[in-house]
């Protein structure tokens, strides 16, 4: 909890005083804004460790850190790919600036210049940055030799297929680029030269998308690119429109990224032993809501979920539960059941726009005017009967780690 923290590194900066904390020399590049620009461009992969030389959460990372950049420079040096840099954000603070760094250590993840995640959420040791940065360095597009092991394959995600002339080409690399932003949310695979006649017009490259085949989590089931293929940015833009899937699991691993989009949650909390109620969920999502992006669709393993479905007096026992995380507060949609009735679920989220779900909260469910979710003017007053939110402690603020107890991040 190295923000909640940064009382602790002050004080702590006192009693020690800074010429005790001499800068480790080390494997990592130290990056500043003589030479950011130049390392973002020329390096596929950048992980930089935003850090000061008086906070001791920086102090203890910088060791692994170094150990890491050494190990990993020893493997992948070569390639030239990846760069692990080091920002003193006392001496760089225009660069400390830029990235938005509110506490330190910060790692942050940058792919092409950039920025991927927001940050490195992984666990802060050599062995953990190492496999990191392998993981994103692989190849993230499967070559297929023959038509058969096209028919083999598990489709269980949305699939983009490359169908390429040949690999060393503009085209495929920027599928290659495109790949390694959305290869958590699509599988990707390309054939070259002959084993792809016939499948593209002569003479060209071809790049379809296909839904998966088991989830009705995607809008379209089958789309083929028609856009400029040497364009990266209308490729990306193409790519990320049929990958992201309108309803997403979350998890302990995502939840953080997902709160961070700032969209009301509406969730499915549902028993991972009858997963029929996912399927239904997603299926009423992607055919009877209005497909707007002012709340994100979520399902939660609601074992995993307890604390939450506790707070929305729920157990278990009473799964599948619907709900909607407003991060002010938590509303129960009243009957499972009733999301089958034509706009049942849609009036339930529509209401939490036009002000009713608050209104109800304050007043009972006898709506008449409308009062915006987020006026406050009554909530002093009237005792709330609606739990609180129990995301909104994950967006950026000091609690921000304290609903999932978890510990990886408290180096
Ligand atoms: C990485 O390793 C190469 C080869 O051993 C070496 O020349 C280079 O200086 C190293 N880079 C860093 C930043 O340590
Ligand atoms: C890739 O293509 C470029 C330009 O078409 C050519 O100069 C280069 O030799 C090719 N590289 C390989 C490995 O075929
Ligand atoms: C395709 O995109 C590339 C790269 O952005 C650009 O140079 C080229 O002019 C575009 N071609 C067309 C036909 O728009
Ligand atoms: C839903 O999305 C499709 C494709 O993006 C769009 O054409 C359509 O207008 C959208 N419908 C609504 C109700 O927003
Ligand atoms: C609440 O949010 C709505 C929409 O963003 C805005 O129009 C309204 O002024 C806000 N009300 C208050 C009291 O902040
Ligand atoms: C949080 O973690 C601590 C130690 O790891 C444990 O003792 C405590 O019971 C946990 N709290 C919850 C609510 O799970």
């Amino acid at each position: 909890m190295a923000f909640k923290n940064l009382s602790g590194c002050w004080t702590i900066l006192l009693i020690l005083g800074c010429h005790h904390l001499a800068p480790i020399a080390g494997n990592s590049v130290t990056v500043g804004q003589h030479n950011i620009d130049q390392i973002l461009e020329s390096t596929e992969l950048v992980l930089l460790n935003f850090y000061t030389d008086w906070c001791p959460f920086s102090i203890r990372l910088a060791p692994i850190f170094e150990e890491a950049a050494r190990q990993i420079n020893n493997t992948f040096w070569e390639s030239g790919r990846v760069t692990i840099g080091k920002v003193n954000c006392d001496k760089e603070e225009n660069v400390a600036l830029k990235f938005e760094i509110i506490k330190y250590p910060t790692l942050k993840i940058l792919r092409n210049g950039m920025v991927v995640n927001s940050e490195y959420r992984g666990q802060r040791s050599v062995e953990a940055f190492y496999q990191f940065v392998a993981q994103e360095l692989a190849d993230p597009i499967k070559e297929f030799r023959t038509l058969e092991e096209l028919h083999d394959i598990n489709d269980d995600t949305g699939l983009l297929i490359g169908y390429f002339m040949e690999k060393n080409s503009t085209e495929y690399d920027n599928f290659r680029k495109v790949a390694n932003f959305l290869k958590k949310e699509c599988q990707f695979l390309a054939g070259f030269g002959e084993v792809t006649e016939g499948l593209r017009p002569d003479g060209q490259n071809l790049i379809i998308f296909r839904a998966d085949s088991t989830l009705s989590s995607h809008r379209e089931y089958y789309s083929e690119y028609s856009g400029n293929l040497s364009s990266f940015d209308d490729l990306m833009a193409w790519t990320d429109d049929k990958c992201i899937q309108l309803v997403r699991e979350i998890t302990f691993n995502n939840a953080e990224e997902i709160t961070e989009e700032g969209l009301p949650f509406v969730m499915l909390f549902y028993d991972k032993n009858n997963l029929q109620h996912v399927q239904e969920f997603k299926t009423v999502v992607e055919t009877k809501l209005s497909n707007s992006s002012l709340v994100n669709y979520l399902t939660a393993d609601g074992q995993l979920f307890q604390y939450p479905l506790m707070h929305l007096g729920k157990s278990v026992a009473d799964l599948p539960v619907i709900a909607i995380d407003s991060f002010r507060h938590m509303y129960v949609f009243p009957r499972y059941e009733d999301i089958h009735k034509p706009g049942v679920l849609q009036a339930f989220i529509d209401s939490l726009f036009n002000g009713k779900l608050h209104h109800q909260l304050h007043y009972g469910p006898e709506p008449s005017t409308a009062v915006w979710e987020n006026d406050t003017s009554k909530a002093d007053t009237v005792p709330a009967v609606v739990p609180e939110s129990q995301f909104k402690q994950l967006l950026p603020s000091p609690h921000r780690y304290t609903l999932l107890n978890r510990t990886r991040d408290e180096l």
